[in-house]
């Protein structure tokens, strides 16, 4: 089913937005190399056990892992999505994307602080029925100086993403988003991830519609005014096909380098408007 949102719905989700882009905003100074990847787990649990936060991604069925145990999802170069954040060193030239999707308490029903995030069994309580507002979104981080591949795949991948965007107003439909993605990274000779794709969000993270990053001009749903929706191209500098390999989630197929920004947005007759936005 495809919900509008109300105005009361989108504040609740804006102000959830407000503190995952705040943590990206965080991310870009942690980032670095001699970092270990699990400081930027660490990091998110730790603002939101101060801020009431849920992270929502613990405790989701993610298909391959279930419930999926960590607040964020970090992947490395060739990987592709739902990587687990773990134990190893960044180094200088990997490209690192970091998805979460955050939740802040505002009725009081949950104390965060005494959460057990590493206990993701009793954490799917929480995730399922949270009703406040959901924010969800990626960003790509280079690790100190990268090289032009990196810096190319990044650029166009965020491009990606704000043409996509830029298609998400009343009266378009969710083919046009698609397309316009398409067009632009395949024109690039890079590959658009097909497997997995943007979606609606709230009540919960993951709802109807999908969002594809690939498609045809004028053709699927109408997009209304009201609509929240993320968009999050995963783009390659290889083919479009990916395959799942453990805790590194899904990786390209070729082993070409693979990058992705997200932002989720609600659809206002003036225009989409972003959410997720770091300022
Ligand atoms: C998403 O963007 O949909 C994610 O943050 C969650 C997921 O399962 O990939
Ligand atoms: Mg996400």
């Amino acid at each position: 089913m495809i919900t509008l949102k109300s105005q009361r719905e989108v504040e609740q989700m804006e102000r959830s937005s407000k503190i995952l882009a705040d943590i990206h905003i965080g991310l870009r100074d942690l980032i670095k190399p001699g970092i270990d990847m699990w400081e930027i787990e660490e990091y998110v649990r730790r603002v939101c056990k101060e801020k009431n936060v849920l992270p929502l991604q613990i405790g989701v069925d993610e298909g391959n892992y279930n419930p999926f145990p960590y607040a964020t999802c970090c992947c490395l170069n060739d990987e592709v999505a739902h990587a687990f954040p773990r134990h190893q060193m960044l180094k200088e030239g990997d490209l690192i994307k970091v998805d979460m999707v955050l939740g802040l308490v505002e009725d009081g029903s949950v104390d965060v602080s005494k959460l057990d995030f590493d206990d993701a069994k009793s954490m799917v309580k929480y995730q399922e029925e949270f009703r406040g507002g959901v924010a969800d979104s990626c960003w790509a981080y280079a690790v100190g100086e990268v090289s032009d591949e990196v810096k190319n795949l990044m650029d166009v991948t965020k491009e990606c993403l704000y043409r996509g965007i830029e298609q998400a107003k009343v009266g378009n439909r969710i083919g046009d988003i698609g397309a316009a993605i398409q067009e632009y990274a395949e024109g690039k000779g890079y590959g658009v991830v097909r497997d997995l794709v943007g979606h609606g969000v709230g009540p919960t993270m993951h709802e109807e519609p999908m969002v594809p990053h690939y498609g045809r001009p004028g053709r699927g749903l109408r997009l209304r005014e009201g609509m929240v929706l993320t968009i999050e191209p995963m783009i390659n500098t290889g083919g479009w096909e990916i395959d799942h390999d453990g805790e590194r989630g899904y990786v390209t197929f070729d082993g070409s380098l693979s990058c992705q920004y997200e932002h989720q947005f609600v659809i206002t007759k003036d225009g989409p408007v972003i959410l997720t936005s770091q300022g």
